[in-house]
């Protein structure tokens, strides 16, 4: 877990909890540090307390109980202009009334910065999301992204050294979103900012963060930089939340180091490694990535324990083929296999066996 009195922490939260009515916790026992500089996303599911900890580190909501420092002071004893704090929401709320220019000068304007100095700050900062010629325009002008682009822009131009990000790409297409997510991770990068950044979505999550925190039910259920994440989920709940996953139940039979051989509730046996599981008799859920799958023998191990599958469906993807095969009962196990020139093309009808490296496969609480 993360380290309450970490002297390198630029951001901490300190065993926070949040209560909205005074009985149900939103946030429970929150404990993070974000060095400065890092890119953290929190990601979970809608009502799992993240937009919460964005308020409360921002200064719109105060914990029940706990504390959030930046830079070591409690955030309570910072007034809000000093702390420094650029935030861009999911409904960026651009003044409509005023320019692009006049957007972004607002915030120099109330931290007391002089007319001149203002003017090259919005130069900038409109340059730097590649909206220079806009500076004339009212939001109303702009379509979806330029807005979003400005909303950033704004956000960025009094120089904050924290920047709070809650779900700021929703309402953009796919293709946009992609490259706003390609732009914000550069940005904050190249100006060395620490941005906390808030999202459902997984993808976006892996494709732009340091760390990611996995939120659910108002608890980290884990915290790690995306490929550790992907590959090491520590729970179920993880494994389910990120990329695609294969479960099967049943329970410990064998369990020696780092492996162990589950009997499945439909009588066949596979090998796993556990994780959540610890003596023969727990049950399990163990979890296999779609890609991780093999289904030519000549790729496992020796001695390596094998499941009879039924081929139910085969889906062309281009870069990918996704195959939904009958393995132990379930009919959603799907496996994916590169399009390689050489790759076998399973058909429908097919009966194959399948198998997998025991480290591919992690034996999960139940
Ligand atoms: N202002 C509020 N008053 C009362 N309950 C709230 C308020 N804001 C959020 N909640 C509740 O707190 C929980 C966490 O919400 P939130 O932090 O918005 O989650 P997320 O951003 O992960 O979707 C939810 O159950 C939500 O209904
Ligand atoms: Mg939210």
């Amino acid at each position: 877990m993360a380290n309450t009195h970490n002297e390198d922490a630029f951001v901490a939260f300190e065993r926070v909890q949040k209560s909205y009515d005074g009985e149900t916790l939103v946030v429970k026992d929150l404990n993070l540090t974000l060095p400065k500089g890092e890119f953290l996303t929190m990601l979970g599911p809608s009502g799992s307390g993240k937009t919460t900890c964005l308020m409360m580190l921002a200064g719109f909501e105060t914990a029940t109980h706990g504390e959030i420092k930046i830079d070591g002071v409690s955030i309570n004893n910072i007034p809000p202009h000093k702390r420094g704090i650029g935030m861009v929401f999911q409904n960026y709320a651009l003044f409509p009334h005023m320019t692009i220019a006049e957007n972004l000068a607002f915030p120099l304007e109330v931290r007391k910065i002089g007319k001149s100095d203002r003017e090259a700050k919005v130069k900038r900062a409109l340059d730097m999301v590649e909206m220079g010629s806009f500076g004339g325009r009212r939001p109303a002008q702009l379509s979806g992204g330029q807005q979003q682009r400005v909303a950033l822009a704004r956000a960025l131009v009094f120089e904050p050294e924290l920047v709070l990000m809650d779900e700021p790409l929703g309402a953009l297409d796919k293709q946009l979103r992609e490259k706003m997510q390609f732009e914000i991770t550069h940005l904050a990068h190249n100006l060395g900012i620490t941005t906390v950044y808030v999202t459902h979505d997984q993808t976006e999550a892996l494709t732009m963060s340091d760390r990611v925190a996995v939120f659910d039910d108002g608890r980290i259920q884990q915290i790690a930089p995306p490929a550790e994440l992907y590959e090491n989920p520590q729970n179920s709940f993880v494994a389910q939340f990120i990329g695609e996953n294969n479960t099967l139940h049943g329970v410990v039979k064998k369990i020696s180091g780092n492996a162990c051989v589950v009997q499945l509730d439909s009588g066949e046996e596979i090998d796993a490694m556990p994780v959540n599981v610890s003596k023969v008799g727990d049950r399990t859920t163990v979890s296999i990535r779609p890609e991780r799958v093999e289904f030519d023998k000549t790729r496992l191990k020796k001695g390596a324990h094998t499941l009879k599958a039924e081929v139910l469906e085969f889906i062309y993807m281009g870069d990918i083929f996704r195959t939904r095969l009958r393995v132990a009962g379930n009919d959603e196990f799907i496996i994916k296999s590169r399009n390689a020139p050489d790759q076998v093309r399973l058909q429908p009808g097919q009966q194959i066996e399948i198998g997998w490296l025991p480290e591919d496969c992690r034996a999960l609480d139940a």
